[in-house]
């Protein structure tokens, strides 16, 4: 079934993800069934963060997935493959994103996208997988966060029905090619869309802020840096960027 066949519109939910798990769980909706919110009460975002949203403004979605045969091992695989398609949605309609890694969408220095992807296993694999998406769309003030949207880049609104599709053909594209397991076209391709990538610019770590040059990251996600005519890898509790 193609992703986004089945499309539940709701005017406000708690959060779209803990909607999208539920129903998951319940057997009343299966793979490429999308949830899209006007309003999330409680939108959650990366690492117990909050996601806020003005109503009515943003795209506020998650997708679910039953990926056969993925084995936890690949999970990264699936992070690769909602950033890709993020970039090339936002290209479509003119704009050049990157990816902050591992799944942060950024416009030159802000934040214009983010995805929360929370999977169930079972035993070794991925059993289902729920993609929550936050685009900045028409939102125009961030109260102060390093954050930017598709209309105060592009000085126009736009119709997040039209925005939606775009998102849906993009994933359903991408992950074509997924279940094609031309995993490599998705890993280059991912790779060649970070932020920062073959720049030398400051990070953090336990001991301390330094110079590295981004590199590319390892097939579990780890980044990989070089420091010092080294090459280090880093989990992402292990660094930070420094903008
Ligand atoms: C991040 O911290 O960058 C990830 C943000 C993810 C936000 C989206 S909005 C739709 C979905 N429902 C949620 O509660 N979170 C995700």
């Amino acid at each position: 079934m193609p992703i986004g066949q089945k499309i539940i519109r709701l005017d406000a939910v708690d959060s779209t993800n803990n909607y999208a798990a539920s129903m998951l769980q319940q057997g009343i909706v299966g793979h490429g069934a999308v949830i899209l919110a006007e309003e999330q009460i409680s939108g959650r975002g990366q690492r117990g963060s909050e996601w806020h949203s003005l109503p009515g403004m943003n795209l506020l979605v998650s997708i679910c997935l039953r990926p056969a045969n993925l084995s936890v091992d690949q999970q990264f695989l699936l992070t690769q493959f909602v950033s890709v398609s993020m970039v090339e949605l936002l290209k479509g309609f003119s704009i050049e994103a990157r990816i902050k890694w591992p799944n942060d969408i950024y416009v030159d220095q802000k934040k214009i996208a983010g995805i929360l992807i929370e999977n169930s296993l079972k035993g070794d694999c991925i059993q289902s997988s729920v993609v929550g998406i936050g685009l900045n769309v028409n939102q125009m003030e961030f109260n102060g966060l390093n954050a930017t949207s598709m209309r105060l880049l592009k000085e126009q609104q736009f119709n997040l029905t039209d925005v939606l599709m775009s998102l849906l053909n993009n994933l359903n594209s991408f992950y074509d090619i997924f279940q094609r397991h031309e995993y490599f076209l998705i890993e280059n391709q991912y790779e060649d869309l970070l932020f920062q990538k073959d720049k030398l610019c400051l990070y953090e770590d336990a001991s301390g802020k330094f110079n590295g040059l981004l590199k590319g990251v390892t097939s579990s996600g780890q980044l990989v840096l070089q420091v010092d005519q080294q090459l280090k890898t880093y989990s992402l509790k292990e660094i930070g960027f420094i903008l």
